[in-house]
């Protein structure tokens, strides 16, 4: 295979089969020189590390609508901009985006670096979003790496090292078939195949725009790549929150501490999860509404939840009329048991 053999049949597929993204400049415009908003390919990636395309255009339309480009963002309140990401996860990275969007507007003049070296320095930026915003919003010929990527190349070149150890291999075999020109295009054709076609479970190879030139596919063993070295096991941990209420209905809710897990969301009272224990916020007839269960990265949770209402006004923690929107996953699963088990009056 010459270097751009590859890159010349996915583009020519791309430029039929692109996916509409709301973040996407389609190839016909691309190739009239039209050019996305760094800004929106920036959130865009961001965002699309926690989760799908399909949950991240609704986050993505809200973010955009309310906070149009980056100068909007680096002027929001930190809270207003923690409850719009709540139910994404990964909570540093929202701390992130505004540390990001402030420094992009303190140090860069509102505008996005274009170089790889420049996209490194801004917070929360990594390899694959540097990669992404460079080759996406200004056509350099970066080479985007993630899960998509490394299972196209895995395939094509028939790599059986399992993962994680594989990464450097195939970031290097990656980056002999991006291309000079249209690198935009081609990170975003990579991500689509692996999305749509080569799927990690039963990839439809008859379909495939790359079939003529893989090598697992050749093999009869697409299916089986890319090899994963076994994932350890995740702990098991359990905790208690303390789900209050007043007699107007609202609940008693607390900004979780600004580092460590859910920092600087906010939340029911709760224990440490890690075996710390902590004290409910007041006296009450307590009952048990049962248990959540939640998995974050590292572990699986078992949240006791406790419910009780009460007039007197504890110490930590204000009453809010809770919208569960603005909760993090795990405490809406916690919101929505006590909510089950004490309605309101
Ligand atoms: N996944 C992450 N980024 C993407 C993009 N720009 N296009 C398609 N899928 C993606």
């Amino acid at each position: 295979m010459r270097d751009t053999d590859l890159s010349a049949a996915l583009l020519a597929w791309y430029d039929v089969n692109a996916r509409a993204m709301p973040w996407r400049v389609p190839p016909a415009a691309r190739a009239a020189r039209v050019m996305p908003d760094p800004y929106r390919v920036w959130m865009s990636e961001v965002m699309l590390q926690q989760t799908t395309v399909a949950a991240v255009r609704a986050y993505f339309l809200r973010f955009t609508e309310r906070w149009p480009d980056v100068a909007a963002l680096a002027a929001a309140a930190d809270a207003d901009v923690m409850a719009e990401w709540a139910g994404l996860g990964y909570y540093a990275r929202a701390r992130n985006l505004l540390a990001c969007a402030r420094a992009v507007v303190a140090d860069h003049g509102g505008q996005f670096p274009a170089t790889l070296d420049g996209l490194r320095s801004l917070p929360g930026v990594g390899p694959y979003t540097a990669a992404a915003i460079a080759s996406i919003a200004y056509d350099a010929p970066e080479t985007v790496v993630d899960g998509n990527v490394e299972r196209v190349i895995a395939r094509v070149f028939a790599v059986e090292t399992p993962l994680p150890t594989a990464k450097s291999e195939l970031t290097r075999l990656a980056a002999t078939v991006t291309p000079q020109t249209r690198a935009g295009d081609y990170a975003q054709a990579v991500m689509d195949l692996g999305a749509t076609i080569c799927t990690p479970r039963s990839p439809a190879c008859t379909i495939c725009p790359l079939l003529h030139l893989c090598a697992a596919r050749r093999a009869g063993i697409q299916a089986d790549l890319p090899r994963k070295l076994p994932k350890p096991e995740k702990p098991t941990r359990h905790g208690t929150a303390w789900a209050l209420r007043n007699p107007a209905g609202d609940w008693l809710l607390e900004h979780r501490p600004a580092r460590g897990l859910l920092g600087g969301m906010l939340g029911f009272p709760s224990t440490g999860w890690d075996g710390t224990s902590a004290e409910a916020p007041l006296t009450a007839d307590w009952i048990d509404a049962g248990a959540i269960t939640h998995t974050f990265t590292h572990f699986h949770l078992i949240l006791r939840v406790l419910t009780a209402t009460t007039t007197a006004n504890p110490a930590r923690g204000a009453f809010h009329p809770v919208r569960p929107t603005d909760l993090p996953t795990v405490m809406r699963k916690a919101h929505a048991l006590a909510s089950q088990v004490n309605p309101p009056r």
